[in-house]
């Protein structure tokens, strides 16, 4: 009995001296962190909701989603006025401490997302940093993010970090928007990357994944090469150089499906020539990924790295979703038949109608996957759907017409935008469209008592 005690004191002091090194894919063997606040908005609508709709609402709440760290008052979880709103970023690590279970890690996932003149091609998300504010975002931001993770209280938590989602895809393709010029030129983007992948590696239960945007984003041969390129070259200049990362991630907040069933399978004109693909060879994100994987390996990365693709919205279930391939000879018809991502234009970003809550979150599902995660939680808006409205906690964010369900896309103005009305700003509450995101849910999410 002595001797099992002494031995069970030795283990916990060991425990808390040595953390344990870093693993290959930080999922394997975890359970993960629930978000309490994220539960809590998820569970008040699920009991308004009669029936089995409201069931299956509640089984939304037993899935793990990340934690946004959106701004500098994110870490204390506070407003502007300095009025407590959000738990702090130690409440919830304190909290996933409080859920681990004995002997087995946990996962927190969590988005860094606060860079000097963020979300630079669209006005939805733009931060609190202005352009020019790389030294705020070190010293007020990053800085103290990365000394509560180096609490050694911590060091049992496997802590996954997505690293500024948008930002150096954005460097890609939107260099005729002047912000995005501007975060260019100035180097702010790259500079930011390099200091938080910097200090996170350092810290060696922290676990980074840097955004590859999605498939029907940078698919195009023009633009896949030159986002290797640069995102290697950043991460080949941190101090840990190729060794600074975990892996990659793609869809973030976005619909681009895991994988088009019924597309895949055509003969005469090729897939591509179809309108909704414009020549972009990757028509989801598997594909797309597998390939990302391949080429930063051979640009001098580790084989162990690993990828994740954010599933939370991108199921597209519900009526109108195709269960069979088109029989259409004509490439187009094919497609648009057979296509279960329902968007008139693949570039439709903001509060999409008709998308569900898309894989549950999973680990390895395929050959280097680390895991399918919940990134977006389900529920909460991609911009406000008009004009004029101030978020009082979040000032910076604006109004983007591509979440106007009246205007036309932007870039590609044949098509609408196809975002649902009377949406609130990013990151509140968006009531219609959990809804409509739970009943479209595929796989569907099925009703019963938790
Ligand atoms: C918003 C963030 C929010 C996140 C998750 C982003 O679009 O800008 O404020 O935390 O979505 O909903």
């Amino acid at each position: 009995m002595f001797t099992m005690l002494i031995l069970s004191i030795l283990i916990k002091t060991a425990q808390a001296v040595f953390p344990e090194p870093r693993v290959d894919n930080p999922f394997v063997g975890t359970t993960s962190y629930l978000n309490p606040d994220y539960v809590g908005q998820v569970k008040k609508q699920a009991t308004q909701t009669a029936g089995s709709l409201g069931e299956e609402m509640a089984q939304v709440t037993t899935y793990p989603t990340a934690v946004w760290m959106d701004r500098i008052g994110a870490i204390t979880g506070t407003s502007a006025d300095g009025t407590k709103i959000a738990m702090s970023l130690r409440e919830h690590l304190d909290t996933a401490l409080a859920q681990k279970l004995p002997g087995k890690p946990i996962t927190f996932l969590m988005v860094v997302y606060n860079l000097p003149n963020r979300d630079c091609h669209a006005l939805a998300s733009n931060g609190e940093i202005p352009h020019g504010g790389i030294e705020r975002y070190k010293t007020e931001y990053i800085g103290p993010m990365a000394e509560i993770f180096s609490d050694p209280k911590y060091a049992d938590i496997r802590i996954v970090a997505v690293i500024e989602p948008d930002s150096l895809p954005n460097l890609v393709t939107n260099l005729s928007t002047p912000a995005c010029a501007k975060a260019k030129s100035s180097g702010e983007y790259v500079e930011g990357v390099q200091y938080a992948l910097n200090k996170l590696h350092q810290i060696s239960n922290v676990y980074t994944y840097v955004d590859l945007g999605h498939s029907g984003w940078l698919g195009w041969d023009s633009s896949f090469g030159p986002t290797v390129t640069l995102i290697a070259d950043t991460i080949k200049g941190t101090q840990a150089g190729v060794n600074t990362v975990d892996g990659f991630v793609s869809n973030t907040s976005g619909s681009t499906p895991v994988v088009e069933p019924f597309v895949k399978e055509f003969t005469g004109s090729p897939i591509r020539s179809a309108d909704f693909y414009d020549w972009n060879p990757y028509v989801d994100e598997v594909s797309y990924m597998s390939a990302m994987y391949d080429a930063f390996v051979a640009e001098g990365l580790p084989s162990r790295i690993g990828m994740l693709v954010d599933t939370s919205r991108n199921g597209w279930g519900g009526p109108n979703r195709p269960t069979v391939a088109s029989t259409s000879t004509e490439v187009n018809t094919f497609v648009d038949e057979s296509r279960i991502d329902r968007r008139p234009h693949r570039g439709g970003w903001c509060n999409q109608i008709g998308m569900g809550i898309g894989e549950r979150p999973v680990v390895e599902p395929y050959e280097h996957f680390d895991a399918f995660v919940w990134i977006k939680p389900p529920g909460e808006s991609d911009g406000v759907s008009e004009a004029d409205i101030v978020d009082p906690d979040d000032p910076a964010k604006g109004f983007d017409g591509m979440c106007d369900p009246n205007a036309t896309n932007r870039d590609n103005p044949q098509y609408s935008t196809n975002a649902m009305a009377g949406a609130p700003h990013a990151g509140r509450w968006f009531a219609e469209q959990f809804r409509v995101l739970v009943e479209n849910a595929y796989p569907p999410l099925s009703p019963g008592q938790l």
